[in-house]
């Protein structure tokens, strides 16, 4: 199962990456279908005999094939736009297991969503629970939603993935909750189901996770105290994964320790990992164009860009490079920096790396199946990049790369 080599050919499920780059050229995503089946039994696994709900979060990885892979392994989805509910749909996902999460959706969005079926829209100011409120009763229904609640708890990750902190824009205030659930529950078009947070991304301790589920069943019980009891607990993702030298413990044990708060409770256990399910089941593959010794640096020019995995550029995020045609013992390695073509400095896929490559070369990096692709941009007019999903010894086009034209298909020039 997933990225190894094979008599000095690095492959993907046995299929080796170099075949795949004659198929379907680079810079490339691949997938494992093994890899991302065996993450999400990982949650399964760990939830079996509770009531619960894997909600994976399209924004991670939103290729259809992969919604569909996943659909069929009966996760739900956590969503933040009417595109990734379109994508649901499209893959055929139940849109009765769909938690619209967010913080500024619009009307038209709202009635989409309620129009769909949606299991609960997940209310993150008071403005909002207006708004659906409204929406609600144009449309005569009652809108299933549940508060994102900010636990104010510091996740110990990036800032930029950092969410469940008070200076954050996520969520309503700890201090506000009590009061606006009050508010909501006398609202004859909303319907309390549950309750939820989300603190941040790429954690890799449960401890703050623990921390937060801690808070906010405190606050579910102090609510049944007012008569509102809810259906569901959603404790956001965030759930880390290894990219370099951190050491997550494994999902088993950021399951547990949510479980150990929910011993005896009633509500559904809802949580909606993204990265820890398609993280590490995909790669970029990538080849050198150009070997470019520097005065103080040297550079493999690559024909991946920032465009295409933004985020080094973005987080100074570490991905693991390695080649495709496994280095010889004692290979005359260098060291480089992994740059693309786009005219930015921030524009690296890796920096100061050993390796032995040479024009030509493949290479793939690692750790790029969550906010890889989904984060990709035509900046500079580059097409982007093809997707494959590698399954039952199969590469199957999952995505094909744009072409030129395309990239100004929806512009005009003024008569
Ligand atoms: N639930 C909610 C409400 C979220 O906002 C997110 C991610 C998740 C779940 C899934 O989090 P995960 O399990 O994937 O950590 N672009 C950044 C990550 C941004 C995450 C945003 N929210 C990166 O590349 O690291």
């Amino acid at each position: 199962m997933g990225f190894a080599y094979r008599d000095g050919a690095f492959c993907v499920d046995g299929v080796p990456l170099e075949s795949i780059a004659q198929q379907f050229g680079t810079p490339c995503y691949v997938y494992s279908r093994a890899g991302i089946e065996h993450n999400f039994r990982e949650f399964s696994n760990a939830l079996a005999g509770r009531d619960a709900l894997i909600a994976y979060s399209v924004k991670a990885n939103s290729n259809l094939a992969v919604l569909a892979l996943l659909s069929g392994l009966g996760a739900g989805f956590d969503i933040v736009s009417a595109g990734e509910l379109a994508r649901v749909q499209a893959a055929g996902g139940d849109p009765r297991k769909v938690l619209f999460s967010g913080v500024g959706k619009t009307a038209s969005e709202i009635r989409l969503a309620l129009q769909s079926g949606v299991r609960c829209l997940n209310i993150e100011s008071a403005a909002e629970m207006e708004r659906v409120d409204v929406v609600a009763r144009e449309l005569g229904c009652r809108a299933p939603v549940a508060f994102r609640v900010n636990p104010d708890v510091d996740a110990q990750t990036h800032p930029y993935i950092s969410t469940g902190l008070k200076q954050n824009k996520f969520g309503i205030a700890y201090a506000e909750a009590e009061a606006l659930h009050r508010e909501a529950a006398l609202k004859r078009n909303l319907e309390l189901v549950g309750i939820g947070f989300h603190i941040g991304s790429q954690l890799v301790d449960p401890a703050p996770l623990a921390a937060a589920t801690s808070r906010i069943t405190r606050l579910a019980d102090r609510l049944a105290g007012s008569g509102i009891a809810f259906a569901h607990i959603d404790v956001g993702g965030g759930i880390g994964i290894r990219y370099h030298d951190e050491s997550p413990p494994p999902i088993a044990e950021f399951v547990s320790a949510v479980l150990r708060e929910f011993v005896g409770r009633r509500e559904t256990l809802i949580i909606d990992p993204g990265r820890a399910i398609a993280g590490d089941a995909g790669i970029l593959l990538t080849r050198v164009e150009y070997v470019k010794p520097g005065e103080t640096r040297n550079f493999l020019v690559v024909d991946a860009a920032m465009n295409d995995l933004l985020r080094p550029g973005l987080y100074d995020a570490w991905h693991e490079v390695l080649p495709v045609r496994e280095a010889d013992a004692g290979a005359a390695e260098g060291t480089y920096d992994v740059v693309g073509p786009v005219c930015e400095s921030a524009d690296f896929l890796a920096l100061g790396r050993r390796l032995d490559a040479r024009s030509g070369d493949l290479l793939a990096v690692m750790g790029a199946g969550a906010y890889g692709m989904v984060m990709s941009s035509n900046y500079n007019s580059r097409p982007r990049a093809a997707e494959v999903l590698v399954g039952g010894g199969i590469a199957h086009l999952v995505r094909r790369r744009e072409s030129t034209d395309e990239l100004y298909a929806l512009e005009t020039i003024p008569k």
